[in-house]
């Protein structure tokens, strides 16, 4: 261990972050990354790492086995921690910084989402990764005609700034076509709030509601985009499981009654990545809850549309006292790339949480805004969901059945929805995994990031809507037998 251990990149955990673990591994990544471990340069030894820390033996070597299954460095058995020749995750190579970014964004840790979005624009054959719809079920006829119209018209129509809350004929037109999808039908122009994406419908909910410290409950696992935005706010977490009928409401009350969150962050519709519906008693008991405690629920209906059964009306329909907040977002039912979601909230709500979004891009853009107001008004957009939920169903199915007698284990069965999230039965880290699975042209979403307390590195997201059956059934087939070929016991 060399002396000059500070001056490059490795500074002392930070508390309310990560796990500490992870804080540990991001900081020697980030020296690594810097260059500032050289390739095949020794790495400080675990005990060194305990006592510069002030963490435990199994800390230290948690940090060291992450950064292995990162592929940044190779442990020998008695030689001790060297770095490897080259680092496999994409945002792994990055550019030298000269600047040192400020402490709250070292403190976010991790890069889930950045490197799910660079592996989408690689094109294995098996993509289990990222969260995408079939682009076969995109409306390509009818966005052409209303892609040439919009280029006849005005650029000062097209191509001018616009309100910050929307064009008032989208927000209209998700209000009269879209919401009542989702059992939505008592709305205006005014509840409706257009954001460049769900994600940023969750940012702007974080920065106007969260402090420092603030405790937020989420389900356990769940989406990873949310944790992270929330964990910037410098948000802590109270996890609370789910099972085939979605959040475990009575947990819920212990934690609304002795812990006091700021709010509630759910999925209750074919939640990611579970695929879990809220089941029609729990959604009452938690709407009685939301109320009892006056609470705020955020109400994440991203893979709503393709929700059955209970899930076939979004919660916020069935809520009386303007307690939930609904974020809804076109990038699974139509394209992700055209970024446009929405936040559907009382009248007075979305007016802060326009202000808010005003400071962060004063608008989404109207090209896709005016391409999607065409689509919702030209179309039949029941049957379209009605269609997509089909597809997707039957591909569920045919992964599910796929996935009968391991080494794969579904943690549910969910029967809507685009993912299965699965464990892996012989403890096989996840992101072990994908470095060689990815070589074979498969690849899924490591489950490490699914929860804000870490521990499911030994689980893993498959999306299987983006995938015709065929392709799900020789995927996943690859996918269990490279399992039992590295862990022949499996
Ligand atoms: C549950 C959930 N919320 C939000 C998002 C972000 O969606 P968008 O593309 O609209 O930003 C996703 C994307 O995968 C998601 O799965």
């Amino acid at each position: 261990m060399q002396d000059d251990q500070e001056d490059r990149g490795v500074h002392p955990a930070q508390a309310g972050g990560p796990p500490i673990y992870v804080q540990i591994y991001e900081q020697m990544r980030t020296a690594i990354e810097q260059g500032e471990f050289r390739i095949g340069e020794r790495m400080p030894s675990e005990r060194e790492i305990q006592r510069r820390f002030h963490v435990s033996r199994m800390t230290a070597q948690s940090a060291y086995r992450k950064l292995e299954d990162m592929g940044y460095v190779l442990r020998h058995a008695t030689q001790g921690t060297f770095v490897a020749a080259r680092p496999q995750w994409p945002s792994a190579v990055r550019k030298e910084a000269r600047f040192t970014p400020s402490k709250s964004w070292r403190q976010l840790g991790g890069h889930f989402l950045e490197d799910l979005m660079e592996s989408g624009a690689h094109a294995y054959r098996f993509d289990f990764e990222v969260g995408r719809p079939d682009m076969d079920l995109f409306p390509n006829a009818s966005m052409q005609l209303l892609l040439e119209d919009l280029l006849t018209r005005k650029p000062s129509e097209v191509l001018m700034y616009s309100a910050t809350a929307g064009l008032p004929a989208l927000r209209e037109a998700i209000a009269r076509r879209l919401l009542p999808q989702r059992g939505m039908d008592r709305l205006g122009v005014e509840h409706v709030l257009v954001t460049t994406g769900a994600m940023q419908a969750i940012d702007l909910i974080a920065k106007l509601f969260l402090e420092p410290e603030d405790l937020v409950v989420v389900e356990r696992p769940t989406f990873p985009g949310a944790i992270q935005r929330f964990r910037a706010q410098g948000a802590r977490f109270a996890e609370v499981p789910v099972d085939d009928d979605g959040l475990d409401v009575e947990r819920l009350e212990h934690i609304l009654r002795d812990l006091h969150p700021r709010l509630v962050y759910l999925q209750p519709c074919a939640q990611n990545p579970t695929g879990a519906t809220l089941s029609a008693d729990r959604r009452q008991a938690l709407l009685a809850l939301a109320r009892d405690y006056n609470v705020p629920i955020v109400e994440d209906d991203a893979g709503g549309f393709f929700a059955g059964g209970a899930g076939a009306r979004s919660l916020q329909s069935e809520d009386q006292d303007g307690l939930v907040l609904h974020v809804g977002t076109f990038s699974k039912l139509i394209a992700p790339g055209l970024r446009v979601g929405y936040i559907v909230a009382p009248a007075n709500i979305v007016r802060l949480l326009t202000s808010v979004k005003q400071m962060t891009d004063l608008h989404t853009g109207p090209i896709p805004q005016l391409l999607l107001e065409g689509w919702l008004m030209a179309s039949d957009v029941g049957e379209h969901v009605a269609f997509a939920r089909r597809v997707y169903a039957e591909r569920l199915r045919a992964a599910l059945a796929e996935l009968e007698g391991g080494p794969l284990q579904p943690v549910l069965r969910p029967r809507s929805g685009m993912y299965i999230f699965c464990r892996i039965q012989s403890g096989l880290p996840a992101i072990t995994l994908q470095q060689r699975s990815a070589e074979h042209g498969v690849v899924f979403a490591p489950g490490d990031e699914f929860s804000p307390g870490g521990e499911l590195g030994d689980h893993l997201r498959l999306c299987v809507s983006g995938l015709s059956v065929a392709s799900i059934r020789v995927g996943l087939q690859r996918l269990r037998q490279l399992l039992r070929e590295i862990t022949p016991e499996a």
